[in-house]
């Protein structure tokens, strides 16, 4: 009897792990990405490495992202740019001169750009945030 249900069993793991990698396999969407095309590409490049078409118009250097961890001691700076993004590390192409997104990432602005907005605002921006890191993370240079 314990013999022929493990085959059973094993055949019925294997079904499971198929429809649930069915699922993520239609999962495809890029988050991080979309946002980094969407609100930074167009100074940073669309592979992180400064050359935006933007570029030219601004009055500082459009730096590379491909290098922040680099430049860090091999440690993506996580914490810096983070806030970075969010507006807490004020830097003056994002934050003054040139606020062409940096209103994306605050709450009461992220509800009427995004139609799936949900009720937890702050989850939600912080969601789309880390997204966004994890993408300048994978562009990082080795
Ligand atoms: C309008 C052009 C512009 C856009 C759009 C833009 N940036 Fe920047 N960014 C700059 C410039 C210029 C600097 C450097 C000058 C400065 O310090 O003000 C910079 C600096 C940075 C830095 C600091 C880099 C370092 O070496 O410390 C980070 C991180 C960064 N940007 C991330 C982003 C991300 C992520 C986005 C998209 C959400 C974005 N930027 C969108 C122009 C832009």
């Amino acid at each position: 009897m314990k013999l022929k249900w493990k085959p059973c069993c094993l055949t019925l793991v294997a079904a499971a792990a198929c429809v649930s990698g069915f699922a993520y396999a239609a999962d495809k969407v890029d988050i991080g990405k979309q946002e980094y095309e969407t609100s930074c590409a167009n100074c940073h490049g669309l592979k992180g490495e400064g050359n935006g078409p933007y570029m030219a118009s601004l009055k500082s250097n459009v730096p590379k992202l491909t290098t922040l961890s680099k430049n860090n001691g091999g440690v993506f700076p996580y914490e810096r740019v983070y806030d970075t993004i969010d507006g807490r590390y004020l830097i003056e192409s994002h934050g003054r001169d040139m606020p062409i997104w940096g209103n994306r990432y605050c709450t009461d602005v992220s509800k009427r750009l995004w139609d799936d907005y949900p009720a937890d605002a702050e989850s939600f921006v912080r969601s789309r945030i880390l997204a966004l890191i994890d993408y300048l993370n994978r562009l990082q240079h080795k």
